[in-house]
C-alpha cells in the first residue's frame, strides 16, 4: 500500500470513528429527544396554576390521571412539572433513583424555615442530619416519654371539658407541646410561651407573599425566626455550660462529634416543629371526624381502649400511666389511625426536582423540571383500595400492596417522626373515647385547604365528660 492509500484508509478511519462517537452521543439522552410525558402546559407562566387552584385540586389530578394516564405533564406555579400517580413510579422518584430527584421548596419558604433544615438537601448532610433526627424519634428513644406525652393528652382534654372547641385549633397545640417535649425535653416548659408566641407569628407569614419591607407579615415573621433563634442559642449555652446530657432532639443534635453550628440546631429545630405539628394535628382532626361519623366504629375503639384499661386495673397497674407496650396493644385503633391517613391524604403530593436528564417509562423529564409523586391518587385508586371513598378501617387486617400506602412518604426522605406522630394520638384517643363524648357543631360536609385538607372550620365539637 502506497503513502497516499494510507493516509487516505486513516483519514477514513478517523472520520469514522468521529461519526460513530457524535452518533453515539446524538442517541444518548437528551440528544434523541425522548417524547415528553403526555399532558397540557396551559398559559404560558402561569401554565395550568388557576385550573388547579379554582377547583377541588384532587378533580384536577383525577381528571388528568383518567385523560393522560399515570404519568402526565403540567406546569403550575411557574415550574413544569411531571405528576406520578402510580406506585411503582412513585418509588423509582423516592426510592431506587432517589439521587436523581432532589427535593423541592420556594425560596421563601426555604429563608423563613431556615436554609440549613434537612428537608432541603441531600447526600452526606442530609444523612447527617437523618441518623441525629432518627436518633431522638426511633421507638426506643420516645417509649421514655409516654408518660409526659400522657400527661400534655390529660391536660389538653381537661381544658376543653365541657366547651365547644375548635378541634384543629386545639390539636395544634397538643401536637406543639408534644414536638417541643421531644426536642427539648423538661426545658420545655420554661420556653413553651416564648416559643409559641414567635412559632405562630412565624407561620402566619409563611403563606404570605415574600416582601421582605417593615410592616408586611413576611417580615414579621422573619423577626419571629429571628427571636426563636435567639431563645435557642440561651437553651444551647445553658445546657453547654450544665454539661448534662439530654435524652430529646437537642442533645442528639448536640452529642454529634462532628458538630452542627447553632444556626444548623436552630434551622433544624424550627424544622421540625414545623414537620411535626399542623401534620399530626390535622390527622387527629380528621379521626374525630371520622370516629363522630362512624358509631360502630367508635364503639370498637372505644371497647379496645377500656379493655386496656381494666386490664391495668385488675393488674393492679396505675390506670392513667399507659407505656410504650400498652400503645402496641391497640390494632383497631391503629387501624383507624391508618385509616385516616389514607382517606384524608393530608399530604397530597410532594415536590422534587429532577438533577439531570431522566428517562422515565419511556419519556423524558428534563433537567430542573419538578416531579410530583402524587400520594392521594395512589391512596385513593380502586386498584389499590376498592371503594376508596369508604372509610373502612377494616380493610388494614390485610396488609396494603407494595408502595401503595405512603402517609409518611418513603426513601431517603421519609418522615423520621411517624412513630412519635402515632403514639401521641393513640395516647390521646385512649383517654378520649374511655372519658369523654363528643358531639359535632355545624356544618359537617365542607373541606378547607390550610394548606392541608382539613373538616371545615377546623371542625367544631362540643366535648363532655362521660
Ligand atoms: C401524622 C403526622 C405526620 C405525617 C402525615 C407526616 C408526613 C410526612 C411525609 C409524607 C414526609 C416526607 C415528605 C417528602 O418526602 O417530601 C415527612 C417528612 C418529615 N417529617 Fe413527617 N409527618 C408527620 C409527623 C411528623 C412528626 C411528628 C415529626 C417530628 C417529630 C415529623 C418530622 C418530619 C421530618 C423532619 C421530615 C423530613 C425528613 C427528611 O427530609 O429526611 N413528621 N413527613
Amino acid at each position: 500500500m502506497d503513502f497516499i492509500s494510507l493516509c487516505f484508509l486513516l483519514a477514513v478511519l478517523i472520520f469514522s470513528c468521529l461519526l460513530l462517537k457524535s452518533i453515539f452521543k446524538f442517541m444518548s439522552l437528551g440528544h434523541v429527544r425522548l417524547p415528553l410525558p403526555p399532558g397540557t402546559m396551559g398559559w404560558p407562566y402561569i401554565g395550568e396554576t388557576f385550573l388547579l387552584y379554582s377547583q377541588n385540586p384532587n378533580t384536577f389530578f383525577a381528571s388528568k390521571v383518567k385523560k393522560y394516564g399515570s404519568i402526565f405533564k403540567s406546569h403550575i406555579l411557574g415550574c413544569p412539572c411531571v405528576m406520578i400517580s402510580s406506585p411503582e413510579a412513585a418509588k423509582v422518584v423516592l426510592v431506587s433513583k432517589a439521587h436523581l430527584f432532589k427535593p423541592t421548596f420556594p425560596a421563601s419558604k426555604e429563608r423563613m424555615l431556615g436554609k440549613q433544615a434537612i428537608f432541603f438537601h441531600q447526600g452526606e448532610y442530609h444523612m447527617k442530619l437523618r441518623k441525629l433526627v432518627l436518633r431522638a424519634f426511633m421507638p426506643e428513644a420516645i417509649k421514655h416519654i409516654v408518660s409526659d406525652v400522657e400527661s400534655l393528652a390529660l391536660s389538653s382534654l381537661e381544658s376543653w371539658e365541657g366547651q365547644t372547641i375548635t378541634t384543629f385549633q386545639e390539636m395544634k397545640t397538643y401536637a406543639f407541646n408534644v414536638a417541643l417535649h421531644s426536642i427539648l425535653g423538661k426545658d420545655e416548659l420554661q420556653y413553651r410561651e416564648d416559643l409559641k408566641r414567635n412559632y405562630y407569628i412565624l407561620e402566619t407569614g409563611y403563606n404570605s407573599m415574600p416582601i421582605n419591607l417593615p410592616g408586611t407579615l413576611f417580615h414579621k415573621a422573619m423577626k419571629a425566626r429571628k427571636e426563636l433563634a435567639k431563645i435557642l442559642a440561651k437553651i444551647l449555652s445553658v445546657r453547654r455550660e450544665t454539661k448534662q446530657d439530654h435524652n430529646d432532639l437537642l442533645g442528639s443534635f448536640m452529642e454529634d462529634s462532628e458538630g452542627l453550628t447553632d444556626e444548623q440546631i436552630a434551622d433544624n429545630i424550627i424544622g421540625v416543629i414545623f414537620a411535626a405539628r399542623d401534620t399530626t394535628a390535622s390527622i387527629l382532626t380528621w379521626i374525630l371526624k371520622y370516629l363522630a361519623e362512624n358509631p360502630t366504629v367508635l364503639q370498637a375503639v372505644t371497647e379496645e381502649q377500656e379493655a386496656i384499661k381494666k386490664c391495668k386495673e385488675k393488674s393492679g397497674e396505675d390506670t392513667t400511666g399507659l407505656n410504650w407496650a400498652d400503645t402496641k396493644k391497640m390494632p383497631i385503633t391503629t387501624r383507624v389511625i391508618q385509616e385516616t391517613l389514607r382517606v384524608a391524604s393530608i399530604l397530597s403530593f410532594t415536590f422534587r426536582e429532577a438533577v439531570e436528564d431522566v428517562e422515565f417509562n419511556g419519556y423524558l423529564i428534563p433537567k430542573g423540571w419538578k416531579v410530583l409523586p402524587l400520594f392521594r391518587n395512589i391512596h385513593h385508586s380502586p386498584e389499590n383500595f376498592p371503594e376508596p371513598e369508604k372509610f373502612d378501617p377494616t380493610r388494614f387486617e390485610v396488609s396494603p400492596k407494595p408502595n401503595t400506602f405512603m402517609p409518611f412518604g418513603n426513601g431517603v426522605h421519609a418522615c423520621p417522626g411517624n412513630e412519635l406522630a402515632k403514639m401521641e394520638i393513640l395516647v390521646l384517643l385512649h383517654h378520649l373515647t374511655t372519658k369523654y363524648r363528643w358531639s359535632m357543631m355545624g356544618p359537617q360536609n365542607g373541606i378547607q385547604y390550610g394548606p392541608f385538607p382539613l373538616p371545615q372550620n377546623g371542625l367544631p365539637i362540643s366535648l363532655s365528660k362521660k
